[in-house]
């Protein structure tokens, strides 16, 4: 079968850039990868090849470079896609480092997106966030909820990339943008060859879980179960990461096609179902059996008490439908983490 079209992958060598390739893989697609490797190794390339049979190229480049990220397309005249993940994401260490965040999130994107116009790509799709919401009450948030003040640097280079996103859209030219606002990835692709590998303990909330539960901790704390919510816990909506994955293929479907709307149409990528901290740990113990040890905490500085998304825009433009549950979610995640974890990091 010919390859549909070439696509660049900023950020392959991440967690849900990684999984992107595979679904692309799947459905045809060349893909190259560009990643500098400061939040992940080439090791999330073996577990593709592992998957699919295709040994991806990653060019180790620093996209604030504008000289280096141009030798990629040089290379690759013939790269039609541009699916960009490359960015800090890290709220916590946003707050702490600000302006490095606006220098790599905000210069990598102007690069790529001079190379998209520069080297006639004319489909772009950005990773977006959301915590590009803030603290809204208008739940389910859908694509029109008006942004609350940004909770975090890290939100706000989210803002300020959509903003200029849609900006550079309303200039005459060829490149098409569909901007995908993420609610929470989590778990990890079936095989346990591939799945959300953070270089030091994790942050987030379903990695923590498992390394709770493999042991890498003594226990986790759940942090504030005094809130406005059924259960006292924060709300999230989880979304499986191989579901993300397949709203990106059906993204550059959606502008190879033409169906976009405007030059820069913006998708919620939640699945529309809010769940609690707790219900999030007692779902993976209820599919892994496993005795989660916890502890009821202080709040989390940061945290917005809820947010959900509705997803029907997304599903009914996109032709998408997410379809992994809560338990899937914890059953992928575990059977990675006991894949992943070495007896030498074990200390409970
Ligand atoms: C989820 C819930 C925590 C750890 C962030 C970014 C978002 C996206 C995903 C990039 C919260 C609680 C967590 C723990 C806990 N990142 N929790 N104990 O903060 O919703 O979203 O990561 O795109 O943009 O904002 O994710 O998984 O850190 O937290 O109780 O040990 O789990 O308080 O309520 P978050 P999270």
């Amino acid at each position: 079968m010919s390859a549909k079209m070439k696509v660049l992958v900023t950020g392959g060598c991440g967690y849900i850039g990684s999984h992107t390739l595979v679904d692309l893989i799947d459905n045809g697609y060349e893909v190259v990868s560009a990643d500098n490797l400061s939040n992940g190794t080439e090791a999330a390339l073996d577990g593709v090849e592992k998957v699919t049979g295709v040994r991806v190229q990653n060019y180790k480049v620093d996209l604030t470079d504008l000289t280096a990220t141009k030798s990629i397309f040089k290379d690759h005249p013939d790269i039609q896609g541009i699916i960009h993940f490359a960015a800090f994401k890290s709220v916590g260490d946003s707050v702490f480092n600000p302006i490095g965040y606006f220098d790599n999130n905000l210069n990598s994107l102007l690069n790529v997106l001079r190379c998209a116009e520069e080297f006639d790509a004319p489909y772009f799709i950005f990773s977006s966030s959301c915590s590009v919401y803030g603290n809204t009450k208008a739940l389910p948030v859908v694509e029109s909820t008006p942004f609350e003040e940004a909770e975090s640097p890290y939100a706000r280079t989210k803002q300020m990339g959509e903003q200029i996103i849609r900006d550079f859209a309303k200039k005459e030219g060829n490149v098409n943008s569909v901007l995908l606002r993420y609610f929470n990835p989590a778990g990890a692709h079936e095989s346990a060859e591939l799945g959300e590998a953070p270089g030091t303990l994790a942050n987030n909330l379903v990695p923590v879980i498992t390394e709770t539960a493999i042991g890498k901790r003594k226990s986790m704390t759940v942090f504030g179960d005094d809130y406005d919510t059924r259960d006292g816990s924060c709300v999230r909506d989880y979304i499986h990461v191989m579901d993300l994955a397949n709203a990106h293929v059906k993204s550059l479907e959606y502008l190879a096609e033409s169906r976009n709307e405007t030059k820069a149409d913006i998708f919620n990528l939640g699945i529309g179902e809010g769940v609690t901290v707790l219900e999030a740990i007692n779902a993976f113990e209820k599919v892994t059996k496993q005795k989660l040890n916890y502890t009821l905490g202080d709040r989390r500085g940061g945290d917005v008490v809820s947010i959900y998304a509705d997803p029907n825009n997304s599903m009914r433009a996109l032709h998408w439908k997410p379809t992994r549950s809560i338990e899937e979610i914890m059953l992928t995640a575990w059977n990675w983490e006991k894949a992943r974890t070495k007896p030498s990091e074990i200390i409970a």
